[in-house]
């Protein structure tokens, strides 16, 4: 395209697309051909959004709730909101203190663009979700990588995050269960974290997308209940997509203060405006309705993870962490970096990523992106036969190259 009117802004030199979708696209690509690929790259639930939900919205159909809603959503969903927060988390709020979005994403980019701007640097702990950075930029903020390490369970110590502030850092983003390394923080590490917050008058985005799915017994504590004194410098986002299986339908939500509130409906106001009615009714039903769904999905959750370490333990030279919570595992591949197979260099975990893909079917997402440049991210959320015939596949990979020079 080199028609001169076609000229894109310079806000997207700022960004790139997310390396997740990246893989998807290189996945379709070869289904496209024919080729039998299994899919670990994908960061949503294989199940269906329970039949109660979907029911929801067909109800919400028949009843013409077809129209706009108010841009922070019903009053009904906000209700639903802040009663889901008093009933897992023990906060308490009120429906003004409530917006809703199309997705976890949009509320976090809403927060961003109401929050931030030129110069404003904002901590991120490493290994991160890939669209937080990207949003940041969107948002002309900084983020300030904070680097954890696979020995302390991919946590950050409060004293890291004291040492990563400067004159011009605004907030930290925590993400309790995390994406892409399933680490969740105790109680006494959110109390340390948000002492320092208070410390250094920090805002908190807390992003607790996947704060219902946990293991082995371990229950997230929500930061708000382990230091409340945060609340009004803390915005609690968090969406229906991976707890209610509702990826596709895109609701998110964020409470927190009322002019931080009142600042991103003005945002959404001037952009996408409420998020789907039809979706703002099945989200009632997600949050408020039967919640059995969310423990049967937990225990099925729960068995994969424990096959997928299992198998991953059982290779050589890979070394895993298991994580406290989400659907990921991030393995350490550092060990087969800057062999060469098959006349290829495997000199990136990119390269390696690609090499299993192209030549075993079997799809990873490379770590760079997500600032850990010597893992691969696995994402169980997908059913066991396709497991076990992945998890195949990456062994007999993965031992190809070690046998490699
Ligand atoms: C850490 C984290 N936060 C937020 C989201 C946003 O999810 P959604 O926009 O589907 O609600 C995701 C999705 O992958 C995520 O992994």
């Amino acid at each position: 395209m080199n028609d001169e009117a076609v000229r894109l802004s310079s806000r997207l030199a700022k960004i790139k697309p997310s390396a997740t979708l990246a893989v998807t696209a290189a996945l379709a690509e070869m289904r496209r051909q024919g080729k039998d690929v299994v899919d670990f790259g994908t960061g949503e639930p294989d199940f269906d959004t329970p039949e109660h939900i979907k029911a929801a919205a067909v109800r919400a159909l028949g009843a013409g709730k077809t129209k706009y809603t108010p841009v922070t959503g019903t009053l009904e969903l906000r209700q639903a909101v802040v009663a889901k927060l008093a009933r897992d988390n023990g906060l308490s709020y009120e429906p003004d203190e409530i917006i809703a979005s199309c997705g976890g994403k949009h509320s976090l980019l809403n927060a961003f663009l109401a929050l931030f701007q030129e110069g404003d640097e904002v901590i991120v702990p490493a290994p991160y979700w890939v669209s937080y950075v990207d949003m940041l930029a969107l948002a002309d903020a900084k983020a300030v990588v904070v680097p954890t390490t696979e020995q302390d369970g991919f946590r950050m110590s409060a004293a890291a995050l004291a040492a990563a502030i400067g004159p011009r850092t605004r907030a930290v983003i925590l993400n309790s269960p995390a994406n892409p390394t399933g680490s969740a923080y105790d109680a006494d590490e959110l109390r340390a974290l948000g002492d320092v917050c208070l410390r250094y008058d920090l805002l908190v985005i807390s992003d607790d997308v996947y704060e219902r799915l946990t293991y082995d017994g371990f229950v997230q504590r929500h930061l708000l209940t382990v230091c409340p004194r945060l609340r009004p410098r803390t915005l609690v986002i968090s969406s229906c997509s991976k707890t209610y299986a509702m990826t596709g339908w895109r609701l998110g939500y964020t409470a927190g203060p009322r002019e931080v509130i009142a600042a991103m409906a003005t945002i959404q106001g001037q952009s996408t405006s409420n998020p789907s009615s039809i979706t703002q009714a099945a989200a009632v039903e997600a949050l408020t309705g039967p919640q059995t769904c969310v423990d049967e999905m937990l225990v099925e959750f729960s068995r994969r993870r424990a096959y997928v370490l299992e198998r991953l333990r059982a290779i050589r030279d890979v070394t895993v962490t298991a994580p406290r919570g989400a659907f990921y595992v991030l393995p350490s591949i550092g060990v087969f970096l800057g062999r060469r197979v098959g006349g290829r260099k495997i000199a990136s975990a990119t390269d390696l990523a690609r090499y299993l893909l192209a030549e075993f079917g079997v799809a990873v997402v490379a770590g760079e992106d997500f600032a850990a440049p010597r893992n691969v991210r696995i994402s169980y959320a997908t059913s066991m036969e396709l497991l076990e015939k992945g998890l195949d596949r990456l062994q007999h990979g993965l031992e190809t190259v070690a046998a490699a020079a």
